[in-house]
C-alpha cells in the first residue's frame, strides 16, 4: 500500500558549519526518502537550520554581527553543504520564522489550557558581569571527584563523574571568566508525569510496529525507573529566541521550538505550492492524529531523549499526532577513533567536497549504514578500496567496456529482444535485487549493497566469459556479441536503478547515457530493449589516494586558520539536563573570551620527595569493556602482579573504540590513589595516558619485560 509520508532530518545549529558526522544523518535519510519515492510512495522531506539558543546569540555577539545576519549566512552555507552533498530537501528553512513562532505559541497555548504546564523559581549559576544565567556547559572548574582543571559544570571529561555545576571547585564563567554567583529566578515547566503511561505505551506501540528500535526503547524505559521529571522549557533573557506569550523576559528553551520547525518547515512547503502534490489543507493531514499520513524522524543517539520523551509529549499534550518512527544512527568515527582535529580526521563537509566526490561518500557510507545504533567508522583506506573496486571497478566499467562496441558496431542501439537464456539471466538478476526495497525501508543499507555487488559480480563475471572485445574482432558474430553488449548493458541499468538512492548523481548520469529515466524500482523488471543509447561519457574516476591525503591535510590547516564556533562533533555527548549546544562547540567558542584562563603554566617543580610519593605500577589489562551508561568511561581489569587485581574505571572511551583490542598490553597506573566509588564501582587507582583529553589520548606503555607490578620510577 503506498504511503504518505512526512520526513524530517535533525536540525543542525546555526552556528557552525557541517561536516561529516552531521553527513552520516543527511545521506542515511535522504537516501531513505529516495527509495520511498522509488518504491512508490509519496514522501515530504523537509528540514531548517536551528537557530536559536544561548550559543548562537555569544557567537554572533563575539562576530560583532545580530544573530539574524549570523543566521544567515550560515544557512546559505548550509544549504549549499547540504545540496552538495546530494541532500534533496523539499524545504529547508530555518526555526526563526514566523510560521515557527506561530506553531510554537499555539502548541505552547494548548498545553497551558490542557494543563500540563506549571512555574516555580529555579535557582542557577549567573554571570554577574555578562548578566547572564549560565548553561551548565558554560560553566568550567576543577572537577570535585578527580581535581582535573577546566572542567565543564556537568560532568568531568577525564573521570567521567556528573554533578552539579554549583559543586566545581573554583568555578568560572566560560563567557567572562568571572566567579558565577547562584541566583534565583521563575521557569516554566512541562510536566511530563501527565505523559508517563501514554508515552510508556506509545514506545512499545512503536517498538512492535518497527517505529522505534529496542535499543532505545530499551534504554528509555531506564529513565522511567524513577518517574519523569518536569521538563525546564524556559531561559530568562537575554536569550535568542521566541519570548513565551504574556512572560516578558522568559524564552522558550531552543529544544522547545527546535522540533517546532519540523512542522514549521512542513507548513511552509504546503503553502509555497511547489510541490503539486501537496496544497495548503495538507498540513493538517499530516500534523493532526488520524489522518493515517506518517511522520518519520532521522536523529543521531546523542538526541533520542528530545525526539522519544519531550516531542511526543509536546504533541500529545496539544492535540497533535505523534511520530510513526523515530530512526536513531551512531556516531561517526574516522579510521577508529572519535574525529580529531588535530589528526585532521574532523573533516567540514566542504572541506570533502574540494577534494572527492559525493556519492562515493554516500555509497560508502550506505555499504557500512544498518539499522543500529551502532557507531560507524570511516576507514579511510577501506573507503578508497571499496569506492575503487566497487563503484569504479564492478559498476561503472560494465558500461565502459561495452557501450564503445554498441556505438561503433550497432549505432548505439540494444538488440530487440533476449535470447532465453540472457533473458532468465536479467530476470534471475532482477528477482534478486527486488529484496533492495526492504532493506532499504529496513535502513538495512549495508545488506543492500551487498547484494547490488554479488548481482554486480555476476555481471562481470558474464561479461568476461563472452569477452565483447574478442567478439568484435570476429564479423560473424555480430548477433552474438549483440546480445552479450544489450545483456551487459541492462545489467548495468538495473544496478543503477538500485544504487540510485545512495548515489543519485552519479545515477542521474547513467541514465542520461542510456537515454532512460526510471523513477521507481519496478521500472527493473523490465529491460530496455531496442533502445538507442547515447556515447558513453566517463562516469566516474577511481579515487587517487593523494586526494584523500590532501582533504586531511586541508581539514589540519583550516582548523588550524580558525575554528568556527561550533564545529563540533556533531555526535557530542548527551546533554544531560541543560542546554542542547553542542559541549565542545562552547569550548572552541571560548578561547575564554575576555581570558580568565591564558595557557595553563607548567606545574612548579616538586621534590624528589613529592615524586616517591607516588606508587607508579605496571599492569597488564586482564579485561576492559565500555561501561554501560557512560560516554566517557572505559572499565579495566588489571594484573598488577603483587599487588593483585585492581579494577580501574577510565575516562578515554572516546580514544580506545574498540576497548577489547587493549587486553594483554601493559599500562601504568597510579596504584596508592584512594579508592574512588563512583556510579559504576569502586575505582581503584588511575590509569595514565597522553594527550589532550576526548580522542586525543594515547595510553602509555612499557617495553616487553616489564612484569605486572614492577614499579615505575
Ligand atoms: O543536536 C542538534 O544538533 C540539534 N540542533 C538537533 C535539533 S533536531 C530537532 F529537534 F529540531
Ligand atoms: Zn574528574
Amino acid at each position: 500500500m503506498p504511503r504518505e509520508i512526512l520526513v524530517t532530518s535533525a536540525l543542525p545549529y546555526a552556528n557552525g558549519r557541517i561536516h561529516l558526522g552531521h553527513i552520516v544523518e543527511y545521506v542515511q535519510s535522504d537516501i531513505w526518502v529516495r527509495a520511498m519515492r522509488m518504491a512508490g510512495h509519496t514522501v515530504h522531506y523537509v528540514c531548517a537550520d536551528d537557530a536559536h539558543g544561548t550559543s548562537i546569540m555569544l557567537r554572533a555577539e563575539k562576530e560583532g554581527i545580530t544573530p539574524e545576519a549570523l543566521i544567515e549566512g550560515v544557512w546559505k552555507e548550509h544549504t549549499a553543504d547540504l545540496r552538495d552533498f546530494g541532500v534533496g530537501f523539499d524545504h529547508y528553512s530555518s526555526t526563526h520564522t514566523e510560521a515557527n513562532r506561530e506553531l510554537t505559541y499555539a502548541i505552547w497555548r494548548a498545553l497551558e489550557a490542557n494543563g500540563h504546564v506549571e512555574s516555580k523559581p529555579v535557582k542557577q549559576l549567573f554571570d554577574p558581569e555578562k548578566q547572564l544565567f549560565l548553561p551548565d556547559r558554560f560553566i568550567k572548574g576543577e572537577c570535585p571527584v578527580c581535581h582535573s582543571k577546566d572542567q565543564y559544570g556537568d560532568a568531568c571529561e577525564v573521570c567521567g563523574s556528573t554533578y552539579n555545576p554549583i559543586d566545581l571547585i573554583d568555578p568560572y564563567s566560560v563567557v567572562s571568566g568571572a566567579k558565577p554567583v547562584e541566583k534565583e529566578s521563575l521557569h516554566f515547566f512541562v510536566k511530563l508525569a501527565d505523559f508517563e503511561a501514554l508515552l510508556k505505551g506509545w514506545l512499545e506501540d512503536r517498538r512492535a510496529a518497527g517505529g522505534l528500535q529496542s535499543e532505545v526503547v530499551n534504554k528509555l524505559k531506564e529513565w522511567f525507573a524513577d518517574g519523569l521529571r518536569s521538563w525546564d522549557v524556559s531561559r530568562d533573557a537575554p536569550y535568542f529566541g521566541f519570548e513565551i506569550p504574556d512572560q516578558p523576559g522568559k524564552y522558550f528553551y531552543v529544544w522547545v521550538d527546535a522540533p517546532v520547525g519540523y512542522f514549521a518547515a512542513f507548513k511552509e512547503l504546503c503553502e509555497s505550492g511547489r510541490k503539486p502534490d501537496l496544497k495548503p489543507a495538507d498540513f493538517e493531514r499530516f500534523t493532526q492524529p488520524g489522518h493515517g499520513t506518517d511522520m518519520v524522524h532521522f536523529i543521531g543517539k546523542d538526541i533520542i531523549y528530545f525526539h522519544t520523551l519531550f516531542w511526543p509529549a509536546m504533541l500529545h499534550g496539544a492535540g497533535l499526532r505523534m511520530p510513526t518512527a523515530v530512526n536513531v544512527h551512531g556516531f561517526l568515527t574516522v579510521d577508529g577513533a572519535k574525529m580529531s582535529k588535530s589528526r585532521g580526521t574532523f573533516v567540514n563537509a566542504r572541506t570533502y567536497l574540494e577534494h572527492l566526490d559525493a556519492d562515493w561518500l554516500r555509497y560508502y557510507l550506505a555499504s557500512m549504514l544498518g539499522p543500529t545504533l551502532a557507531d560507524i567508522d570511516l576507514d579511510l583506506k577501506a573507503f578508497e578500496e571499496r569506492v575503487n573496486s566497487h563503484l569504479v571497478g564492478k559498476w561503472v566499467n560494465i558500461a565502459s567496456r561495452c557501450a564503445g562496441f554498441l556505438h561503433k558496431l550497432f549505432d548505439g542501439r540494444l538488440a530487440d529482444a533476449l535470447p532465453d537464456a540472457e533473458r532468465t539471466r536479467y530476470d534471475n538478476a532482477a528477482k534478486k535485487l527486488e529484496a533492495c526495497s526492504a532493506l532499504y525501508e529496513a535502513r538495512d543499507y549495508a545488506a543492500a549493497m551487498r547484494l547490488i555487488i554479488e548481482v554486480a559480480d555476476e555481471a562481470n563475471a558474464y561479461v568476461a566469459e563472452h569477452a565483447p572485445w574478442v567478439l568484435a574482432k570476429d564479423e560473424s558474430k555480430r548477433a552474438e556479441l549483440h546480445v552479450v553488449l544489450t545483456l551487459a548493458l541492462n545489467y548495468f541499468r538495473l544496478l543503477t536503478i538500485w544504487l540510485a538512492p545512495a548515489v543519485p548523481a552519479t545515477a542521474v548520469c547513467a541514465f542520461e547515457f542510456l537515454g532512460d529515466a526510471p523513477t521507481c524500482f519496478d521500472a527493473a523488471r523490465t529491460p530496455l530493449l531496442g533502445h538507442t543509447i547515447r556515447p558513453f561519457k566517463a562516469l566516474a574516476t577511481r579515487i587517487d589516494p593523494k586526494q584523500i591525503a590532501a582533504m586531511i591535510e586541508a581539514s589540519k590547516e583550516s582548523l588550524q586558520a580558525a575554528v568556527p564556533a561550533s564545529s563540533a562533533p556533531h555526535p557530542g555527548p548527551l546533554p544531560q539536563a541543560g542546554e542542547g549546544a553542542k559541549p565542545a562547540s562552547v569550548a572552541a567558542q571560548s578561547p575564554a573570551s575576555s581570558g580568565p584562563r591564558s595557557p595553563a603554566p607548567g606545574p612548579a617543580t616538586i621534590s624528589i620527595d613529592d615524586f616517591a610519593r607516588l606508587d607508579l605500577r605496571v599492569a597488564k589489562v586482564l579485561a576492559c569493556e565500555a561501561v554501560d551508561g557512560s560516554d566517557k568511561l572505559l572499565r579495566f581489569e588489571l594484573d598488577a602482579g603483587e599487588l593483585g587485581k585492581r579494577q580501574i574505571f577510565s575516562g578515554i572511551k572516546a580514544a580506545y573504540p574498540e576497548p577489547s583490542k587493549l587486553v594483554g598490553r601493559n599500562v601504568v597506573f597510579i596504584a596508592n590513589l584512594a579508592p574512588r566509588k563512583m556510579r559504576f564501582g569502586i575505582s581503584e587507582g588511575m590509569i595514565l595516558s597522553a594527550g589532550s583529553g576526548g580522542g586525543d589520548l594515547f595510553l602509555l606503555d612499557a617495553d616487553h619485560g616489564a612484569v605486572p607490578g614492577a614499579t615505575v620510577k
